[in-house]
C-alpha cells in the first residue's frame, strides 16, 4: 500500500499525515514516487482553479496510468469548496472507481483557531471535525484493505 500526495501550501500533507498515522503508513510526495508498489494506492490532492485537481495529479496518473490499471485506488482532495467537479475529472482518469473517496475543507482559513490534542503538538493543526473525516475515511481504506 502507497499514500502519495501533493501540497502547495501544506494543507494536504496535513491531512496526508493524519492519515498516515491511522493507517499507519509514511505518506510519499508524488514528485518522489519511483514506481508503484503494492495492491492499494492512495493519492490526496488538492483542488484549484475552477475546482480541478492539481495538474501534478492529472501527471502522476498518466504517468502510473498502467500500474495503477493493476491495483487499487483510493482518492482524498482537499478543497475550500465541496464540489463533484474534482472527483468526476479524476474518475475519467481512473480506469475504474476508487474504493474509497473523500473530500476535505482546507485548513487554510482556521488552522491558528484549531485546537488538536488527538496526536500530541505535531497535529495541533487540525480540528476534531476534520479529524472525524479523516478517521471515516481511514476506516473505508481499512476495510476496503481487507477485502483485497
Ligand atoms: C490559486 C488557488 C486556486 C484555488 N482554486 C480552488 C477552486 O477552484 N476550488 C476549491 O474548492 N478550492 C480552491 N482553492 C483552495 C485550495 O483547494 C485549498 O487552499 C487547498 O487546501 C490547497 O491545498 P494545499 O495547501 O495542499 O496546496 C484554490 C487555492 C488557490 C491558492
Amino acid at each position: 500500500m502507497m499514500l502519495v500526495y501533493v501540497s502547495r501550501k501544506g494543507n494536504t500533507k496535513k491531512y496526508a499525515d493524519v492519515l498516515g498515522k491511522l493507517i499507519e503508513i509514511v505518506p510519499v510526495k508524488m514528485n518522489e514516487v519511483r514506481d508503484i508498489e503494492g495492491d492499494l494506492v492512495i493519492i490526496g490532492t488538492p483542488v484549484y482553479n475552477h475546482h480541478r485537481v492539481s495538474s501534478e495529479t492529472k501527471e502522476f496518473l498518466a504517468k502510473f496510468k498502467n500500474k495503477l490499471a493493476k491495483c487499487k485506488a483510493a482518492l482524498f482532495t482537499v478543497s475550500s469548496h465541496k464540489n463533484e467537479k474534482e472527483i468526476k475529472e479524476i474518475m475519467k482518469l481512473l480506469p475504474y472507481p476508487p474504493v474509497a473517496y473523500a473530500s476535505f475543507k482546507t485548513l487554510e482559513h482556521r488552522h491558528k483557531k484549531l485546537v488538536g490534542d488527538l496526536f500530541g503538538t505535531k497535529y495541533r493543526n487540525i480540528g476534531k471535525s476534520e479529524f472525524s473525516c479523516v478517521k471515516t475515511f481511514a476506516d473505508k481504506i481499512n476495510e476496503a484493505r481487507e477485502k483485497l
